[in-house]
């Protein structure tokens, strides 16, 4: 993350001191080079590594590394995670208080915190890409994704794996019109453990909100206020049709309202659809 004598590693003293946070990311794992950080997280929730430690309970323990070999994207994509340059991390929420059905909505919360947490960084404002892409100019400079393992009836873990381009200047020729970074799109390059403690900070305060009311009630108009398909007209692809209306905002729970041809509100729950704007990627 930072380079000290060539060395490279993460600054964990540095970063404590600018987290002002209870728990989320109080203890952090960094490694130069993984796999894949969700991967890591749930090796470490699963291997209870953090028992023989003399650690409670693994609950906020933030993942980070420098590279990932095998990053993984939503619905099987690779998410090519170079060296030096980006954020690569996943949170990891030990038995959280919530049904198995609610985690898919704590994708949106993490949406909604990068944004927060990615505008106190730079000054300027993304848009988010239902459900949780995060926009400027068009372009994506964010993925998540969340996993989640279930006890009996409940969650026993959820991760929730974030990359966020941040200083990357040059992307291969097929993300060219796709992809931007922090540093192409506000000129200079941006500091990540900042960014990192900015985010944490914006989590913890959503997640409470959302443990409060189990959904997204509380903080719907943020993220309505972000939302670039609010009013917009939507492509809706369905596994084996697809149909257009306009995005009016999401419900509760996170799904994106759609106004059909009819003038009916229709809900589409993220992960069974894929959303595309008319003429362009939002
Ligand atoms: C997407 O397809 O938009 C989701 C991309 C998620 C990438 C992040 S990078 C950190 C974490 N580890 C992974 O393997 N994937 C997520």
């Amino acid at each position: 993350m930072c380079k000290d004598n060539n060395q490279q590693y993460f600054p964990a003293g540095r970063f404590q001191e600018c987290l002002r946070t209870e728990k989320i990311a109080r203890q952090v794992l960094w490694k130069e080079e993984i796999d894949s950080t969700n991967n890591w997280a749930k090796d470490y929730a699963g291997s209870r590594i953090w028992m023989e430690k003399g650690i409670k309970n693994p609950d906020g323990a933030l993942f980070v590394a420098e590279k990932q070999t095998a990053g993984k994207g939503r619905q099987g994509r690779v998410w090519t995670s170079p060296p030096g340059e980006n954020i690569y991390m996943s949170l990891l929420l030990w038995k959280p208080e919530i049904q198995p059905l609610s985690a898919s909505q704590l994708t949106l919360v993490m949406g909604l915190s990068v944004a927060q947490g990615v505008e106190q960084l730079t000054g300027k404002r993304a848009g988010i890409k239902w459900p949780n892409d995060l926009v400027y100019s068009g372009k994506k400079i964010c993925g998540i994704l969340t996993e989640m393992k279930l006890k009996g009836q409940n969650p026993e873990y959820i991760v929730i794996g974030v990359g966020i381009n941040v200083n990357q200047k040059k992307f291969p020729p097929e993300l060219g019109d796709k992809a931007t970074s922090l540093a192409l799109e506000i000129g200079e390059e941006a500091d990540r453990i900042e960014g990192i403690a900015r985010i944490m900070e914006c989590f913890e305060e959503n997640y409470k909100k959302f443990l409060r009311t189990k959904d997204l009630s509380l903080m719907k108009e943020d993220y309505e206020s972000l939302l670039l398909n609010k009013d917009q007209q939507v492509r809706i692809l369905e596994k084996n049709s697809q149909w257009q209306g306009t995005a009016r905002g999401i419900n509760d729970r996170g799904e994106l309202l759609v106004e059909d041809s009819h003038g009916n509100l229709r809900e589409i729950l993220s992960g069974e659809v894929s959303v595309r704007g008319l003429y362009s990627y939002v």
